[in-house]
């Protein structure tokens, strides 16, 4: 057991280099299991999701070697279906690997994913997808067991545009039969990263970024080495953390146009933000004001990701404000903690009602889940005075190196054993 402790009140200055976007690590691993040629992913996160999903390909027979901050994977020898259970309790994106092994072994067998307690969760829009490209599923002890004869195109009309379904349908569908087309899709730029990767190793994937995406059949995939998109989660959580403490960051190596909601929100706050090409500087020397409401969308709207760090930045803003969180019903569960930190925070329903205080106060909190968990960090660092993070595995679930990170830009915070 690992804890934080953040002496608060330091500002912010220097340049950040932000990592490769977990969120779309997490598929392009499975998309490995696709293809028997050899597969070097850069400047992947070192973070414990990438390192669970790196483990689960083992178990599935595929050799996976770290060099430095760079991964090869090599699937040619994978002669398993079965996805460990308790692999699959710690991380929800395994289930994306329902759609790669199913379409390698004909057969998959999955315990009912976990991940951030953040909701409900279902994955009934990942098996409706599968069912239509010929897959027979059938539920039984908390496992998930998939089994066909043949993977065969359809179109497919996902409910709600969800990131993991659309995902997953893209990696089943990649080797089937025909040609799969995926209406009301995700447009996710991990969605696009996917597909880039996809059609890099061979595969021919159209549409991703739009909400219809296009998926004709091939039969062989082949090896290479990719770099996927730079963390906009990451990238928008050093830009709140700045605009929270105070000072002046620079997030390299990030996209700006992929959190355009986020710089839109904190030009609105009064923080001066300037975009050099891969470079997002923010210059903060003053309290801010609230932004008055805002909600989570799927993108480009406002990102579930982000809200709880937004929403620790609202409480120490002049003002009030609404946050609204759309895709998730229990993603307030940081808002005691805040609390307990001297946040004026009452949630009804969705909706977080905050008023506006001069400062946090520091306080000994525990992290729940991964980004409300950055969020408590945040609070940490802007307080009046010594803080301790507890539950930190969450954080390290989707954040490498956050502690040393933070205090290149002059942060004071220590990870300790407990
Ligand atoms: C992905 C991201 C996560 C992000 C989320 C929303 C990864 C590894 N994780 O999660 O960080 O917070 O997108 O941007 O990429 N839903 C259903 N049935 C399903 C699937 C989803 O009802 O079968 C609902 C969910 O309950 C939720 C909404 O759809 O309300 C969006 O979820 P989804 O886009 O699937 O999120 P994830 O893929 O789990």
């Amino acid at each position: 057991m690992e804890k934080y402790i953040i002496n608060g009140g330091n500002k912010l200055y220097g340049s950040v280099k932000i990592q490769s976007s977990k969120n779309s690590v997490l598929p392009i691993l499975a998309a490995t299991v696709l293809t028997d040629g050899k597969v070097k992913i850069l400047n992947v996160p070192h973070i414990s999701d990438v390192k669970n999903m790196v483990k689960i390909l083992s178990c599935l027979g595929c050799k996976a070697v770290y060099d430095g901050d760079n991964i090869i994977i090599d699937s040619s020898s994978a002669d398993c279906f079965e996805i460990p259970s308790a692999l699959a309790h710690e991380l929800r994106s395994s289930v994306f690997l329902l759609g790669s092994v199913i379409s390698r072994f004909r057969y998959a067998k999955i315990a009912y994913p976990g991940g951030c307690d953040i909701g409900l969760r279902p994955v009934d829009l990942h098996l409706t997808g599968l069912k239509r490209l010929g897959v027979q599923i059938t539920e039984k002890n908390g496992y998930i067991l998939c089994k066909c004869d043949k993977l065969r195109g359809n179109e497919i009309m996902l409910d709600c545009p969800s990131v993991g379904a659309t995902e997953n349908i893209m990696l089943a569908a990649v080797k089937a039969e025909g040609t799969t087309i995926i209406k009301n899709a995700a447009r996710e730029p991990e969605i696009e990263d996917l597909q880039n990767f996809l059609n890099r190793i061979g595969a021919k994937v159209s549409g991703a970024g739009s909400g219809t995406i296009r998926i004709d059949g091939v039969n062989k995939l082949e090896g290479c080495e990719y770099l996927p998109i730079p963390d906009r989660i990451e990238a928008g959580t050093f830009l709140i953390g700045a605009a929270m403490c105070g000072g002046e960051i620079t997030a390299e190596g990030a996209y700006p146009e992929n959190i355009s909601s986020l710089i839109h929100k904190l030009t609105e706050n009064g923080c001066k933000i300037h975009i050099n090409n891969d470079k997002i500087v923010l210059e903060n020397h003053k309290r801010l004001a609230s932004v008055k409401s805002i909600e989570t969308q799927p993108y480009p709207g406002f990102p579930t990701d982000l809200q709880a760090q937004f929403t620790a930045l609202c409480c120490i803003c002049e003002g009030h404000s609404i946050v609204t969180e759309n895709l998730f019903e229990t993603r307030f569960k940081y808002v005691p903690e805040l609390r307990k930190m001297g946040a004026d925070i009452t949630v009804i329903d969705r909706n977080a009602f905050v008023r506006g205080v001069e400062k946090f106060k520091g306080a000994t909190v525990v992290a729940n889940d991964l980004r409300g968990g950055a969020a408590l960090v945040l609070a940490g660092l802007a307080a009046d005075g010594r803080s301790e993070v507890m539950g930190i595995s969450h954080i390290d679930r989707g954040y490498g190196s956050f502690e040393y990170k933070l205090r290149n830009l002059g942060a004071d915070i220590v990870r300790v054993t407990v």
